[in-house]
């Protein structure tokens, strides 16, 4: 087999051969997902804990959906992200969870890192579901899927990745995933959400979208991150809007049959035009939604089958 993890804590540590093997796995359950009898016993017999430590609604339903339609059994945690903000406490947190000998761990996490160290610290397969600004790489792979799907292939598409980069980790894992494909990537947004040394990434930055969006394949908008900002990273959302909103207009610089992405949640009328998102034949954002779903079952699938073996030959 050709994915060898333990863990799935970023797209950093995956080789190209391992994505492909994660995305073909990920149509059989596209496919199953999309049939009546939607059981598969991959994770049969395994506890599955979420320890969302940030809101989130898609990512923890995906998740759970995902680890049920599998077999396992599936505890959510309510973590307050106020009660828990020192690493300490989160490996104490960790700790107290890891001797009810769960197998696999699903976390998100406001801190960059926080989820790397908490797999240092327990003996289960753990999932990264976001941690700070950092990695989210289900995303990526979701997001993957669906290109392929929609391009029919995975390399040498222009895509343009907008809005704000500086706070996403959507973005930096997507940046290292189609990047490690050989794509052309393309940053544009306004430079006070450009992280600093991005063009080490090998990628081209715009502060147009005119500019930027020509002739590209795909087009990932990106949320604004309130949360993670502090002070004024825009002028005004309405101005933000004129400049970096995705409208059909801006659209029109683009491939005429490039597909429009976002990760969700949207903020409609600040960052992409309500109407474009919900146009079935250039928006794929209900698609990449589906595609979460496989993508995460391929990802514990995976990652039990290797459970088996490190745990096999203890
Ligand atoms: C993203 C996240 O949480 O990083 N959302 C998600 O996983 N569905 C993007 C975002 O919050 O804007």
């Amino acid at each position: 087999m050709t994915f060898t993890h333990r863990h799935l804590l970023g797209i950093e540590h995956l080789r190209p051969e391992e994505i492909v093997t994660l995305l073909d796995l990920a149509e059989k359950y596209v496919t199953l997902n999309r049939s009546a009898e939607k059981h598969a016993e991959a994770l049969s017999g395994l506890t599955q804990i979420n320890m969302f430590f940030e809101n989130s609604t898609r990512t923890q339903a995906s998740f759970e959906l995902a680890g049920k339609r599998l077999g396992a059994d599936v505890m959510n945690m309510a973590m307050q992200a106020s009660s828990i903000t020192k690493g300490e406490t989160l490996i104490d947190t960790a700790m107290t969870l890891n001797a009810m000998h769960p197998d696999l761990l699903v976390v998100r996490h406001p801190h960059s890192g926080a989820v790397d160290l908490l797999a240092q610290k327990v003996n289960c397969a753990v999932l990264n579901a976001g941690d700070g600004r950092h990695e989210h790489p289900t995303q990526a792979l979701l997001d993957a899927l669906t290109i392929r799907r929609a391009k029919g292939r995975l390399h040498r598409l222009n895509i343009a990745i907008c809005g704000d980069i500086a706070h996403s980790r959507v973005a930096r894992s997507n940046i290292m995933l189609l990047g490690k494909m050989e794509n052309r990537i393309r940053l544009i947004g306004p430079p006070t959400l450009m992280p600093a040394g991005i063009a080490e990434f090998g990628v081209e930055v715009y502060d147009n979208m005119a500019e930027g969006l020509a002739d590209v394949d795909v087009v990932m908008m990106l949320r604004l991150q309130r949360e993670r900002m502090d002070g004024g990273f825009i002028p005004s959302e309405r101005e933000y809007f004129h400049r970096f909103g995705l409208d059909a207009a801006k659209l029109a610089h683009a491939k005429s049959d490039a597909i429009v992405m976002h990760p969700g949640p949207m903020n409609r009328g600040v960052e992409i035009d309500g109407e474009l998102a919900d146009d079935i034949n250039r928006s794929v954002i209900q698609d990449q939604v589906e595609m979460g779903v496989a993508v995460r079952m391929a990802a514990m699938d995976l990652l039990a089958r290797n459970l088996k073996d490190v745990r096999g030959a203890a």
